[in-house]
């Protein structure tokens, strides 16, 4: 059986997470979610009140990072399982800007790269996959939904957790992000040119698991 390298790459609150989960766990592969690690910067930032636009010192904190990555979608920072924290909203509207220096992606990029090494069969997903941490990424997808889709998913899952928020500024920071993601000098939010555009708006989370799927056995067999 051959084993492939599935990157997914797409804006904030486009289910990539939710998707690229699922379809490492059918497949049995390894499952990477190079957002949440950035996550664990940001929330290590704000926990330790670090000065984020002092780079020297944003630089050390990633040293002090020891970040777990389960293939459940848990997520363990200096042995803390911060799943549930690396998700609220002040670590949201900080992570584009501590994930921005070019100082803390090429130490991200590597670990990723390590991450993904010597592994039978990976799906990573984040901002810059197809790009830069595995151009040679075997099925490249860049999933995308419309903001006002994206608004509404998160508005309904903020429900679930008893959280209000109104859509009306959900969607409001989810454009500032796609701008910040967009706009950054170094791994910025780009498609890669051999990458899939796959518009999610109106697609149920099983049908974008079984178009990937569908691409992907089609380069395994
Ligand atoms: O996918 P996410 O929302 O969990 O990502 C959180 C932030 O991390 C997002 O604002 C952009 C940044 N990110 C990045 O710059 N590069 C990646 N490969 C993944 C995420």
């Amino acid at each position: 059986m051959k084993y492939i390298t599935i990157a997914i790459d797409g804006p904030g609150a486009a289910g990539k997470s939710t998707v690229a989960k699922e379809v490492a766990r059918r497949l049995n592969y390894t499952y990477i979610d190079t957002g949440a690690m950035y996550r664990c910067l940001a929330l290590y930032v704000l926990e330790n009140q670090i000065d984020y636009q002092d780079e020297t010192k944003l630089v050390q904190a990633v040293d002090c990072l020891d970040i777990q990555l389960s293939n459940n979608g848990k997520v363990f920072l200096n042995n803390k399982d911060v799943t549930q924290n690396i998700r609220s909203s002040a670590v949201t509207n900080l992570v584009s800007r501590v994930s921005s220096p070019r100082c803390v992606r090429e130490k991200f990029v590597r670990l990723q790269q390590d991450l993904a090494k010597n592994k039978q069969g990976v799906v990573m997903d984040g901002r810059d996959i197809g790009t830069v941490v595995l151009p040679h990424a075997d099925l490249k997808i860049f999933q995308v939904a419309s903001s006002s889709v994206r608004a509404k998913r998160r508005y309904e899952e903020n429900l679930t957790k008893g959280i209000h928020t109104s859509l009306d500024v959900l969607e409001k920071e989810i454009k500032e992000r796609d701008y910040l993601d967009t706009n950054k000098p170094f791994g910025a939010l780009k498609k890669a040119q051999d990458a899939i555009e796959l518009d999610t708006s109106y697609l149920t989370i099983e049908e974008v698991v079984q178009i990937i799927l569908n691409y992907a056995k089609d380069l395994i067999k």
